[in-house]
């Protein structure tokens, strides 16, 4: 089965390897901070697994974390972020807690700082082809698609999820390499007769087995972007025998996952590089 996997591990590792010698080369240090407002356990991993990370790359990494604060001090203290040449790559940490606008928060990171590309103005850049910061988990997902040498033009693609997070972006970077893509959602009607026929099948829902092995095509290739943790276990959305049928698709865990990470460290110096272009 091995020689049917896309394994996320070991392109993150090459690229970060890449990486760790693009920043070592740099002649200026540079800086990711992540805002962490409350106690989510998830959230406390995820910091310290970004923070490790950047570390080895070679990044100087800031944990800024709140207890509990009132937005208006928290949009002081990103706009401070903004403002601080020595910061060159700003995270909220998400989820926020309850009460917290997500939408003025995420807006209020300058968009050349939005090292999760989650800033409505870099959305839009994205969507008209303009250089910007890229979302993790789309970016990873491309690098994927990349590194396999797996053709778009020639394909009909399918993404199951429409999130502002994965599913919307990856469409219009799909769509930006000329593939033809449709993109399903809870309210599509019948979606195995979409996935059936999907060359490449990109599923980002959060619900394990949502794909089974009969809403599959032969010989497809399925990126399972899903999470799903189930009696301590991670799952994708796609069924785990689905594979015998397929020429193509990503473990989970061990394929998407590893590569949101590597690109939020690409997207440091991404952003290092568009600020000296703006001369911030
Ligand atoms: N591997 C990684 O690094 C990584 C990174 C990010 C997210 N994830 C995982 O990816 C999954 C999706 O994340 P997200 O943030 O995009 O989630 P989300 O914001 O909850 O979006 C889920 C999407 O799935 C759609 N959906 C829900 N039920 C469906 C169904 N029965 N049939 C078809 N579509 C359905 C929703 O449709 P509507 O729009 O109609 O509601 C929505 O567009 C989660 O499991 C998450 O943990 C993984």
């Amino acid at each position: 089965m091995n020689e049917k996997i896309i394994d996320g591990k070991k392109i993150s590792k090459e690229r970060k390897e890449i990486l760790q010698e693009k920043v070592y080369k740099l002649k200026k240090k540079l800086k990711l901070v992540v805002i962490n407002v409350g106690n989510d356990p998830a959230s406390l991993v995820y910091v310290a697994q970004k923070e490790k990370m950047a570390l080895e790359i070679g990044y100087d990494f800031l944990n800024l974390h709140f207890d509990d604060i009132l937005e208006d001090d928290l949009i002081k203290e990103i706009k401070k972020l903004n403002d601080d040449p020595n910061v060159t790559g700003i995270i909220v940490q998400l989820p926020l807690p309850k009460g917290f606008s997500k939408e003025r928060i995420l807006n209020t990171v300058s968009p050349l700082k939005d090292v999760d590309g989650l800033t409505n103005e870099n959305l839009l850049k994205l969507i008209k082809k303009e250089p910007t910061l890229i979302p993790c988990t789309p970016k990873g997902v491309m690098s994927l698609i990349e590194s396999y040498n797996i053709s778009l033009e020639d394909k009909r693609v399918v993404i199951v999820g429409r999130s502002e997070l994965v599913g919307l972006p990856l469409f219009h970077l799909l769509l930006n390499k000329n593939a033809t893509v449709t993109l399903c959602h809870s309210k599509t009607k019948d979606l195995k007769s979409y996935t059936k026929n999907a060359d490449l099948l990109i599923v980002a829902v959060g619900k394990k087995d949502l794909i089974t092995k009969d809403m599959v095509k032969e010989n497809g290739i399925i990126i399972d972007v899903g999470i799903n943790r189930v009696d301590g276990k991670l799952y994708g959305d796609v069924a785990a025998d689905a594979i015998s049928l397929l020429q193509l698709m990503t473990p989970v865990p061990g394929g998407v996952g590893p590569m949101t990470v590597i690109s939020l460290m690409e997207n440091v110096l991404e952003a290092s590089k568009l600020q000296d272009k703006k001369h911030f």
